[in-house]
């Protein structure tokens, strides 16, 4: 196994989008940021300095870091803040995962231009479980605002009110993808889109999935596929076409029914080597077109996600230790007293917008990150009382009472013993909205065992559950008005948020932290601090 090195300088530099140049925090300057490109088994050393104006951390999404929790990233809850001027190095090794994961600030908005891939091949001396690709791409979906992301989320804080939707969607920085008739290329494809679930397709070919979230799923093929934000996916397509340019394409599935939403259309196009050139003096011929679903085709959507397998039999936890019941939800906060409320109220009927898991908004600490508080046992950080099920339980098809919109903001973690195994019944609370969530969690991957609409009901539901082939994921994405069930061993040692994926609802908090004891005993136990960890 090697160890590979590199150096990100976060700092401002000028991109030009729709037409406009944005002085962009990026990575090294470029936009989006560096591939790194790994071996399953190798150790990254990244040092990260910070030359921009804004606070950072940077979040290697996906990555398991057994055993490094302080390189995990999310501010407040792993490390503090990289604070201008300052630098930070992250240590980690990656274990059994193969495929595609990726990068990201997690500070703020900071991700919407502060990303990269992150490609992992397989252990020196092993192959693909497929034919090995003629060539392979990374394709990084994001989500790009005419203003400066920081200052749309700062003016959202304020008020209160939903932030504005973005202006366009991207796809790298680029655009065309050659291919030889004949060859295969298999395509990275990263949702790194802030707020939106997408749909990605390409004109005319057919593409086999063969992993997400870095494991290898059993292969199928499909027109189209549905990437949650914080998503990857892995398919391979065949240049069994005519010699043509052909459009790769990607569109919102809308999350939220009645929500506005960007609705534009973001392309790249896959290009024959031998495509024919335009006569002289011609114009380009133009690519040809692909076909995506409408916005709301939750069939198709669903018809996806639920075609995800193991490519054999799983270990799938069957004795479960912890059992937990999350609602996953909007809610509304009364305006707080002596607020402004034309000013700082401008959620729906005067109230601030808010987001909760089981009723608790999550707060992040400012004074330490809550590992530091963890493993040192400073008091007063956060409290261990998140709760295990809803306060109260009601019917989450819609038409909530306004009585329950309200949640609790506070900073509570849920405690998992070393070695657990676990499962979390999802729910989507359909308060205000029936909405999607790409729900992540840092440090593990989970078997997605089931999905579906309405509400969960375990007698009726339990039957469903998939314990043979279940896909392993990272995030999973809650079906619109819905719920999922993860398993999971509680086997790495740290402090693990769980959040929504929507950059918009994880500021409102919906998020939670899981701790997972280190107690005695060597895989129990991490890494002591770096030396040149950040203090708050
Ligand atoms: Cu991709 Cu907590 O993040």
């Amino acid at each position: 196994a090697n160890t590979h090195s590199y150096d990100f300088v976060v700092q401002a530099t000028k991109v030009k989008r729709l037409c406009k140049t944005h002085n962009s925090i990026t990575v090294n300057g470029q936009f989006p940021g560096p591939t790194l490109e790994v071996n399953n088994g190798d150790t990254l050393v990244v040092s990260v300095v910070n030359r921009a104006r804004y606070n950072v951390t940077i979040h290697w999404h996906g990555i398991r870091q057994i055993r490094t929790a302080w390189s995990d990233g999310p501010e407040f809850v792993t490390q503090c803040p990289i604070r201008p001027g300052a630098s930070y190095t992250y240590r980690f090794t990656i274990t059994g995962q193969e495929g595609t994961l990726w990068w990201h600030a997690h500070s703020s908005w900071l991700r919407a231009t502060v990303y990269g891939a992150i490609i992992i091949h397989p252990k020196e001396g092993s192959s693909y479980p497929f034919p090995k690709p003629t060539r392979e791409t990374p394709l990084l979906l994001g989500e790009w605002w005419d203003a400066n992301p920081m200052d749309v989320i700062a003016e959202a804080t304020r008020t209160g009110g939903a932030p504005n939707i973005s202006d366009a969607y991207t796809i790298n920085d680029t655009v065309i993808v050659p291919i030889g008739s004949g060859e295969t290329n298999l395509l990275r494809v990263i949702n790194a889109a802030l707020n939106q679930q997408l749909f990605f397709t390409v004109a005319n070919h057919k593409l086999t999935v063969v992993g997400a979230d870095a494991s290898y799923l059993k292969p199928f093929t499909t027109d189209t596929i549905m990437l949650g934000p914080g998503q990857t996916t892995d398919v391979i397509i065949t240049a069994d076409q005519l010699p043509a340019r052909y459009y790769i394409a990607a569109q919102a599935y809308a999350s939220a029914q009645g929500a506005p939403f960007d609705n534009t259309t973001t392309t790249a196009v896959l290009e024959y080597k031998t495509a024919p050139c335009p006569a002289k003096g011609g114009g380009p011929i133009k690519p040809i077109n692909a076909t995506l679903p409408v916005f709301n085709d939750t069939a198709t959507a669903t018809k996806f996600t639920t075609s995800l397998r193991s490519p054999s039999k799983a270990a799938v936890p069957t004795e479960i230790d912890e059992s937990l019941f999350i609602t996953v939800g909007l809610g509304l906060l009364n305006c707080p007293p002596g607020a402004r409320a034309s000013r700082n109220c401008q959620g729906p009927n005067g109230t601030r917008f808010a987001s909760s898991m089981n009723n608790v908004s999550f707060v992040l600490p400012s004074s330490f990150s809550l590992l530091q508080a963890h493993q040192q046992g400073i008091p007063g950080v956060f409290t261990t009382d998140f709760p295990a099920s809803p306060p109260v339980k009601f019917d989450y098809t819609g038409n909530v009472s306004q009585a329950l919109w309200s949640p609790q903001r506070a900073t509570k973690v849920y405690k998992l013993k070393f070695g657990s195994q676990v499962e979390v019944v999802l729910q989507g609370t359909s308060i205000f909205t029936a909405e999607n969530h790409p729900v992540h969690l840092h440090g593990y991957d989970f078997y997605i065992v089931a999905e579906g609409f309405g509400n969960f009901n375990r007698k009726r539901d339990t039957a469903k559950f998939n314990l043979v082939d279940p896909p392993l994921r990272n995030t999973v994405s809650l079906p619109v008005g819905g719920w999922a069930v993860i398993r999971f061993v509680a086997d790495n040692p740290g402090t693990w948020l769980m959040h929504c994926h929507l950059d918009v609802h994880i500021g409102w908090g919906l998020a939670m932290v899981f701790i997972v004891d280190n107690g005695v005993g060597e895989l129990q136990s991490l890494e002591p601090p770096p030396a040149d960890f950040p203090v708050c």
